[in-house]
């Protein structure tokens, strides 16, 4: 049995990842972290009850995180997941947030890894501020884990906030720094440029929104105004290889749940640029090894759609 901690910023694609590791029974999800991102954190502490409650798996302890990043000011993308982060379509049943835990989301973490020492799975999908201060409370919490998955940082310069910058390192790029510099666990990364290059084909997404269960209704609903966004020509101008569905967050998950997932990945040592103008937030990865890092992390390059596709389907149903 997998042992995986969530750490979200719960918006869409964190939704969906978080239902695949529900649906997952490999899996045991041991708590979910949250942190300021897609939305402001208060609403993604009611998103992420929200998917639990639909899930029926309430008794998962959700922490409230950080509600902004170290130094860098908030910023969401409200634009993409909706005012709410959760395609504004609200719920007037949706559980209360007196269902939180009381502890801070990083000291869970930290205690959460020494009760399990070397088995729990750290999947990060939204900013990283909450690692960065597991880390500055416990040094030793990434020697602890047993893997880190995250989705963020790009690989091409290719950014979808800045010129060059993909979201979740944008959003908080000295956390991003700090996780990259000191997490010294298997670190694996899905950047934007590879879940753009990865995207599964309208005609799929269209098939698996045809599903009929009160989680495929939840997924119809949280899902149509980025559909729509998506799918519009502006968009896809702006996305790589063509477009099609890319839920990004999904890629993460899919690669901590599935060990046949990934089919290839680089292993290379990475940093985040912090003083750039256009590049403040950018992930460089240093193939010529000119920045003598012992730590490489494993950047994701090519994974088994195919299995993701049945991993989707069973989120849903
Ligand atoms: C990332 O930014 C967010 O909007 C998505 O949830 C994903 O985590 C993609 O850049």
């Amino acid at each position: 049995m997998k042992k995986l901690l969530l750490d979200v910023d719960t918006g869409v694609d964190d939704a969906q990842a978080i239902m695949i590791a529900l649906s997952s029974p490999n899996v045991e999800v041991l708590a979910i972290t949250c942190c300021h991102g897609n939305t402001p954190l208060d609403n993604v502490l009611k998103n992420t009850l929200r998917v639990l409650k639909v899930c029926n798996k309430l008794d998962i302890p959700v922490y409230k995180g950080f509600s902004k990043p170290l130094l860098e000011s908030k910023r969401n993308a409200g634009d993409y997941h909706g005012m709410d982060g959760l395609g504004d379509v609200p719920d007037p049943d949706a559980p209360g947030v007196e269902l939180l835990q009381k502890e801070a989301a990083a000291q869970a973490m930290v205690k959460i890894a020494k009760q399990h020492p070397e088995e729990v799975i750290l999947v990060a999908t939204g900013p990283l501020t909450n690692l960065a201060v597991a880390v500055q409370l416990d040094p030793s919490f990434p020697k602890k884990l047993k893997a880190l998955y995250i989705m963020g940082g790009n690989n091409d310069s290719r950014g979808n906030t800045t010129v060059c910058g993909e979201f979740n390192f944008v959003a908080d790029p000295e956390a991003a720094h700090i996780v990259l510099d000191r997490y010294n666990c298997p670190t694996y990364i899905a950047t934007w440029e590879f879940s753009c290059r990865s995207s599964l084909p309208w005609s799929f997404c269209d098939e698996w929104l045809s599903h009929k269960s009160e989680k495929a209704n939840f997924m119809r609903k949280i899902t149509a105004l980025s559909m729509k966004k998506a799918r519009s020509a502006e968009y896809q101008k702006e996305v790589i290889a063509g477009g099609g569905f890319n839920p990004c967050d999904v890629f993460a998950l899919a690669a901590a749940v599935d060990d046949k997932f990934i089919k290839e990945k680089d292993e290379v040592a990475v940093t985040v640029e912090l003083d750039g103008k256009h590049t403040r937030g950018m992930m460089v990865l240093d193939y010529m090894e000119l920045l003598q890092k012992q730590h490489k992390v494993f950047i994701m390059k090519t994974v088994d759609s195919e299995r993701l596709k049945k991993m989707l389907i069973k989120a849903i149903n």
